[in-house]
């Protein structure tokens, strides 16, 4: 049940200065960091991390989306937790910033609509990624890090959350 999932800080929260907030709300949880780095990625390594985008959304979507992304370095965490990839997706809230609820990532500090973005050709700048699955989280962990960069520790939280 205590699994790992991939989270990636946007260029929009690294450039926003909300690097802090965001990670704030995942140790409120009880999640654990096990492995961060900051990396700023190209074109080639994009393509292998959403791999599937042109497929699901488009390959103009896959294009506008890689510009944004590799406009500044992204902060790249593996998490730890009870459920951690359900859990995460649920904090970070739904793709579109328009339709995700308050209380979500997305949804307290983005509000953009898919309508919008499509229409300026831009990404949409929903300020997290998490894997969205058990598979991609495997597949994205071992995309980003090696196994020496990610850490078993005990914390506080141990006592009383798991
Ligand atoms: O990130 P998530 O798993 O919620 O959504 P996705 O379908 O895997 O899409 C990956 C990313 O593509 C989104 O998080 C958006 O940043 C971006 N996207 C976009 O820029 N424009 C769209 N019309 C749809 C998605
Ligand atoms: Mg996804």
């Amino acid at each position: 049940m205590i699994e790992r999932t991939l989270v990636l800080l946007k260029p929009d929260a690294v450039q926003r200065g909300l690097m802090g907030r965001i990670l704030s709300r995942l140790e409120d949880v009880g999640f654990k960091v096990v492995g961060a780095k900051m990396v700023w990625m190209d074109e080639e390594f994009g393509k292998k991390h959403y791999f599937d985008v042109a497929e699901r959304r488009g390959e103009k979507v896959l294009k506008v989306l890689l510009e944004f992304m590799t406009v500044g370095p992204v902060m790249a965490m593996c998490i730890e937790g009870v459920n951690v990839v359900e859990n995460m997706r649920k904090i970070v809230g739904t793709t579109e910033p328009k339709s995700a609820q308050p209380g979500t990532i997305r949804g307290d500090f983005a509000h953009v609509s898919f309508a919008y973005a499509d229409g300026q050709n831009m990404g949409i700048k929903n300020l997290i990624h998490a894997s969205g699955n058990s598979e991609e989280a495997k597949f994205e962990i071992g995309l980003w890090f090696k196994p020496e960069e990610l850490h078993s520790y005990k914390t506080v939280h141990e006592l009383h959350l798991f």
